[in-house]
Order: C-alpha cells, then structure tokens, then sequence
C-alpha cells in the first residue's frame, strides 16, 4: 500500500470520531453537525462518494467509547428497548382497545408508516387483530412529497393523536424526530405526559436530550427541550427515551439517511422482538435485541460490499440527472415503499422536481394500504402504480433516463420480466436491485434504503446540489429548514444573512420591521423560496458563483460493467445491466 493511501485511510480514522470532540461544532446538535468524513464529497468521484457514505453510515454501528455519547449498542439504550419491547408485547397479548402508534414528520413520518403497514399485515397474517397505527405530518400525502409547514404545529400534532386515539383504553406512543426538534411530535408527546392513565410516550431520536430544540413553538409555552426534560423526570415508569448517536448525516442534516435507517432499525428490532414473544410465549431478551441488530450491521456490511456496482449505478443516474433526464425506480413488494420514500425526499432535499427521481410500487395504493388510500386524484405526482409509469413515464422514455428494478425472491419474476421487456424497447439504461433467498424483509428494505439514498445523493452530489457537505438547493419550508439556511449561508459568508434571507422570501429589497422583527416560524406562509438563488446573491459579493455553482462537468460513464455477481453467501444481488443487451437476459435466471 502506498503512503499517500496509508495517509488517506489514517485521515479517514480520525475524522470518523473528530465529530464528538466537544469542540468539533459546539453550536450544533448532532443530527445537524457536518460530518468531517463528508467535508469533500462535492469534489469526489463516484467510488469516492459511495465509500464516504459507507463510512458515515459505519458511524451507526460504532461501540461506545465511553465518550459523552450513547451509542446503538449502549447498554441503557439496549435497557430501554427491553422495557419498551416488553410493552409492546403485553399489548399483544391484550390487544382489547390498546393501539401502537408511530408518528413523525417528514421521513420519520414516513417510516412510521412503513413500520406500522408491515406490522400489522404480520399481525392479519397470523389472524390477530392489528394494534398499529400511524401519523404523519401533513397527512397521506406527505407520504409522497414534502409538506414540512405542518411540522411546525405542536397543537395539530396533538389534536390529530387525540382524534386517532378516541375510546382507546391504552395507547403506546412512539414519536420519532431523529433531531429531537419537530414541534408536531413535541405536541403529541406532551399531550402524552398529561394523560398518563392512557398514553405512555416514546421518543426516538438521534441527539442527547441536552441538544434538544430550545426554540419556542408556536401558540406553545414550553419548547421540545422542556417536553423532554418532563419525559425524563418519568424516563423509565411513564415515559421512554430512545437517543442513541449515530454521527452527522453524510449531507448535513439529511436525517433521511442515517436518521431514517437508524429509526428502523431501532423500531424493527423492538416490534420484532415482541411479535416473537408474544407469538411464542416467551419473553424478550436483551440477547434477542442485540442478535437483530448485529443482524442489521451484517445488511449495512453485505450491501457495501457491492459498493462498486453502487457507483456505477449513482454515475449513471447522475449523468441522467445533468442532461435533463429521469431516474426511476420500479419496485415489487414493500421494497416499493422504500422506493417512494426515497424519491419523495428529493424535492425539498435537492430542490429536485417530482419526476427527477420517482417511485413507482407495482401493485399502487393497493400495495400501500394507507389511511386516506388511493391519492392519484390528486394530480400526476401522486400517480404510484407500474400501470401509472407505463402509461405516464414509459411513452417518453429514452437512454437519457435510468431505471432501477427492485425486487426480491418473493415476487413475481414473469411479471419483473414483462416489464424488463418493455422498459428495454425504450432504453437500455436499466438496472436492478434483488434480493434472494437469504434475510428477511426488514433486511431487504434496509438494504434497499442505503443502495437507493447513495444514488440519489450521489448522482445530486454529481449534479453540483451539494457544496462541500451541505444541501444548498433545500426548500425553506419550515423553521428548523430556515435556521439551517442561515447556518449555511453562514460556512462561507459574513454577509447579512437573516436579511438576505428574508428579502428572497418577501421577494423585496427594503424589509419593514414587522418581517424583521418576526420569529423563523412566521415565515411559513412565504415558502417555498428558491434557496439556490438567495445563497447565490449571498455568495457573489464574496466568492466566484460561477466556480460554486455551477454543475459538475458530466463525466465519461465507463461501460464496462462487470459481470453481474452473485453473493450466493448473501444472496443479495446488485445487477447492473447497463446497456450490453446481453447482460438483461440474466433476469430471467432469477426465477430458477
Ligand atoms: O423539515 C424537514 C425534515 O428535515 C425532513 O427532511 C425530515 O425527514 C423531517 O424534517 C423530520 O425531521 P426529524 O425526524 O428530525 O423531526
């Protein structure tokens, strides 16, 4: 190995941890610090991007040092797991007017989604009576776009629990906000504390409740931090707290990325857990919570070891995304909800457009089974189903355009075939993602959701939407989003930045003292603002915008993919089918 390499991996070993050193970023929480493993990601190639993002998200699996920061595997963390699994399981087994409910915003929202849909069809499959609900803010059809205003409200979060909740005789609150920050959650979990006879809260989140958010809500008196300090004079009996670090997110505050997978796993491994006990009259171990979640560390390990097909495939919808083409994911099965979630995030993550990156899940609303259920009505976007693609997307489809096929063992090859065949008339640019015989669902998502996440923040990254660590074509939709703005305005700019800010909300050049005056949040109703254009104006008088902004050359794609691999020890397998004709009749294999 040569110096320079010895040097690289060394440098890489040390900022791995920098980001706990009290110094490293005081005035950030750790859901919000840049991660110094990241610092160069705009300037790195492909392999690069995905070996950065394997290193951030190896920071999920780190043992405790003993630092200042409890960690996934933490003895108090794995101890409130227990408790919370073990309330789990008794309501399982006395299921009479008790609910499970899981809510968030964004994409812990999301995810609650995706937990309570897959545990509750394990549920109906062993003939039981469903216990899971879920919330999000925003409603369904934030399922599929953001709509981060309602993030803001702590009333509406709490009256939407009480309505879901109306004549339940027990209720276990799981409220997840990766950042300990969204007011909505706040609402709920406060609500929560003053009915103990019914509602017993959990909060997951990704930050030592000293760095919850300090902000005051709206039309509230306390702020998250003081609801946290409340669920922490009850932490154990009434109230549950599930705060692991998992390090700054590869894009700075991107909690869809490790947030996401971390909440997962967490909640996963506890639900599991008590499905298994109640179902098998036994009761949960810490041993079993432990053995699921080296279980995921095994997925993140497995899924990375494909981490050059992962560039190739990030390369390729980068190079989709310079030159005005589409990324499209195909799925079969609850990988189509992965697939959504992803594409969802990308509209207020990159400031992308909805058919930039967009999910398609065969069986559409069928498949998703959502409270609201079928949204196509509501326009275009909300047009889910394969039927949809091949009736919207696929009459225009051409080689500037990629598409990713996921699908595992369970679903139906002849139908993953026939669609092969026709996306293969119009492009040759086609991949797939599948998983075979080994794992399990949970595990396959998982899986699912790393590979997906590194090739739509890579292939923006490619795109020049990330400058150095940080997201800086964001939709300023709420006021965490507006502080963060500001925060990054901030990495390379002394100009007035609040004011800079505002004047591209209000579109105006003067500000008069009310909008000056006024706190982030009365600033919604003004959302969404060109984010790229407002950090530009900031920039010009200081740096060359030109070098900045400008996006990334398109780089050569090497057409040499190699051969498809089969892990047959994993069973997972990353197909890359671009473009020799030859390669797609591997597909058909896939049945044997
Ligand atoms: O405000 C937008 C957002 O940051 C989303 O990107 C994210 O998924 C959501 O908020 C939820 O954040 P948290 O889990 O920290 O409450």
């Amino acid at each position: 190995r040569s110096l320079t390499m010895e040097k690289r991996d060394f440098s890489e070993i040390s900022d791995t941890c920098k980001w706990e050193s009290p110094d490293y970023e005081p005035w950030f929480p750790v859901s919000e610090k840049s991660n110094p493993l990241t610092r160069d990601i705009d300037k790195s190639s492909p392999n690069h991007i995905v070996r950065l993002l394997a290193a951030c998200d190896a920071q999920m699996f780190q043992k405790d040092t003993g630092t200042t920061y409890q960690r996934l595997f933490s003895d108090s963390v794995v101890l409130t797991m227990l408790e919370v699994a073990r309330t789990v399981e008794q309501i399982l087994r006395d299921p009479e007017d008790s609910l499970v409910v899981l809510s968030g915003c964004g994409t812990s929202g999301r995810l609650a989604f995706l937990m309570a849909s897959c545990f509750n069809r394990a549920l109906r499959d062993r003939q039981q009576n469903t216990v899971y609900s879920y919330i999000i803010a925003g409603g369904d059809r934030a399922l599929l776009t953001s709509l981060e205003a309602s993030e803001d409200d702590p009333k509406l979060g709490m009256l939407t629990l009480e309505k879901l909740c109306e004549g339940k005789r027990r209720v276990l609150f799981i409220g997840i906000s990766c950042g300990l920050s969204a007011p909505f959650v706040a609402g709920q979990l406060d609500f929560c504390l003053k009915h103990p006879d019914i509602y017993t809260p959990v909060l997951v989140g990704f930050n030592p409740v000293t760095q919850a958010r300090e902000e005051t809500m709206p039309g509230y008196s306390l702020t998250f931090r003081e609801v946290v300090q409340r669920m922490e004079e009850q932490r154990g009996q009434r109230a549950f707290i599930i705060n692991p670090a998992v390090g700054p997110e590869a894009i700075s505050g991107s909690s869809r990325m490790k947030g996401g997978s971390a909440t997962k796993i967490l909640l996963e491994t506890i639900l599991a857990a008590a499905h298994t006990a109640a179902f098998t009259n036994t009761h949960v171990t810490r041993r079993v919570l432990l053995d699921m979640m080296r279980g995921y560390e095994r997925v993140y390990s497995v899924t990375y070891s494909h981490s050059d097909q992962i560039a190739t495939l990030l390369q390729t919808a980068g190079l989709s995304l310079q030159c005005g083409g589409r990324v499209c994911y195909l799925s079969w099965g609850s990988l189509g909800l992965v697939g959504l979630i992803d594409a969802s995030e990308c509209i207020p993550t990159f400031g992308a457009d909805y058919e930039d990156i967009r999910g398609f899940i065969s069986g559409g609303y069928q498949d998703m089974d959502n409270i609201e259920g079928d949204l196509t009505s509501l326009g275009s976007q909300f047009c889910i189903a394969h039927e949809d693609f091949v009736s919207l997307v696929l009459p225009t489809l051409s080689d500037r355009d990629t598409v990713l096929l996921l699908y595992t063992c369970h679903d139906d090859v002849g139908d993953v075939e026939k669609m092969v065949h026709r996306v293969r008339e119009k492009t040759s640019n086609l991949h797939s993602l599948y998983h075979g015989l080994e794992g399990d669902t949970a595990q396959w998502e998982l899986s699912s959701k790393l590979v997906l996440n590194a090739v739509s923040t890579g292939s923006h990254v490619l795109k020049g939407k990330i400058y150095r660590n940080h997201m800086v074509d964001l939709q300023v939709t709420n006021s965490k989003l507006y502080h963060r703005a500001i925060h990054i305005l901030q990495v390379r700019t002394h100009a007035r930045t609040h004011e800079a800010l505002l004047k591209a909300i209000y579109h105006v050049e003067q500000l008069p003292e009310d909008i000056t005056s006024a706190g982030a949040s009365c600033h919604n109703d003004y959302h969404p603002v060109a984010f790229t254009s407002v950090i530009r104006k900031c920039f010009e008088r200081h740096y060359d915008t030109q070098q900045l902004y400008h996006p990334r050359h398109p780089r050569t794609i090497p057409i040499n993919i190699p051969p498809q691999q089969i892990h047959r020890r994993h069973n997972l397998k990353l197909h890359s089918t671009l473009p020799s004709p030859t390669l797609i009749r591997g597909i058909p294999q896939l049945s044997k």
